[in-house]
């Protein structure tokens, strides 16, 4: 617990965590894993900025890291300083979930469930895994699973409890393919959605880099968003600060739509082909103007 680091100095710092959300009546939550084939597309940035967007609409969220041996979520989020217990704490019962779950600074409804450092990914029993997503979907609206890289045991845990899944793939042919087979490994049942990440706009239109449309031709999924590559979610990512809740973030407005779609809202997805998406549109006017 509290990987080598002193409980006790860092329980005095206290896992506060949101009373009404926890004791709520019960909720049928929705969890959604989101995941990837290829590695370091942008699970883990995309977990933390939708899980933010969607707790500053007002939903209640639960993220949990579901990377056992290699925990970030709490880095992007900047809550690492407040992480005492692990996930795996809760299902060996060497703490309750309350003592867990560690609240965010900023959107009080966002909280955190982090995963052990110092142990295997195959150290969490698929089932015991599966119980406790449904014990969080009763007490969250939202519970967002942020699965590891590969296709492994780590893999099969995150995906066990959730009914919808968020694919996360780079415009790169190799994303691509692993994205299309991670697809086919998902439980039957499971609704999977599409976010494009790291789209660059200007290599799209040189013909350099896979379109949106490129990458539907050969996934067929339901796009959730197109997020474009910005050094501003690597700055973010580093100060604990996810760009969804940053209102002048090119970025996190792309996440917010996103969150605004995967709630059922119709809202267009600007997909940067320069065929008039809404930067595009913003870009002429404010052109236009000059
Ligand atoms: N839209 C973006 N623009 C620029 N950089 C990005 C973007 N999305 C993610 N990154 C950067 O890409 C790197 C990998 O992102 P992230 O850790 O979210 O990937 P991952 O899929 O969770 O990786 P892993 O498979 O190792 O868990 C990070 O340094 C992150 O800041
Ligand atoms: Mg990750």
């Amino acid at each position: 617990m509290a990987d080598g680091r002193s409980a006790a100095a860092l329980e005095a710092e206290s896992v506060e965590v949101r009373e009404d959300a926890v004791s709520a009546a019960q909720r049928e939550g929705t969890a959604i894993v989101i995941t990837s084939g290829k590695g370091g597309v942008g699970k883990t940035t995309s977990t933390a900025n939708l899980g933010a967007a969607l707790a500053a609409r007002g939903r209640s969220v639960c993220l949990v890291d579901a990377d056992v041996g290699l925990r970030n979520l709490d880095v992007v989020l900047g809550l690492e300083n407040r992480v005492v217990h692990h996930f795996l704490d809760v299902i060996e019962k060497a703490c309750s979930l309350e003592e867990a779950l560690v609240q965010d600074k900023r959107v009080p409804s966002l909280v955190l469930l982090p995963a052990a450092q110092t142990r295997e990914k195959d150290d969490v029993a698929t089932a015991e895994m599966a119980a406790l997503i449904e014990d969080l979907r009763k007490r969250y609206d939202y519970v967002l699973i942020d699965c590891p890289a590969g296709i492994e045991m780590g893999f099969k845990n995150a995906v066990v409890g959730a009914q919808r899944a968020i694919v996360v793939t780079t415009p790169e042919v190799s994303a691509v393919r692993d994205a299309d087979r991670v697809v086919g490994l998902l439980p039957k049942g499971v609704e999977a959605h599409l976010i494009v990440n790291r789209l660059r706009p200007q290599l799209v239109r040189r013909g350099k880099m896979l379109s949106v449309a490129q990458i539907d031709e050969i996934l067929r999924l339901p796009l959730l968003g197109v997020i474009p590559d910005e050094a501003e979610v690597v700055v973010a990512t580093n100060r604990g600060e996810p760009v969804s809740l940053n209102a002048a973030s090119r970025t996190g407005e792309a996440y917010r739509r996103a969150v605004s779609r995967l709630e059922g809202e119709q809202v267009e997805i600007d997909d940067y082909s320069g065929d008039g998406g809404f930067f595009e549109r913003l870009a002429a006017w404010i052109g236009g103007r000059r």
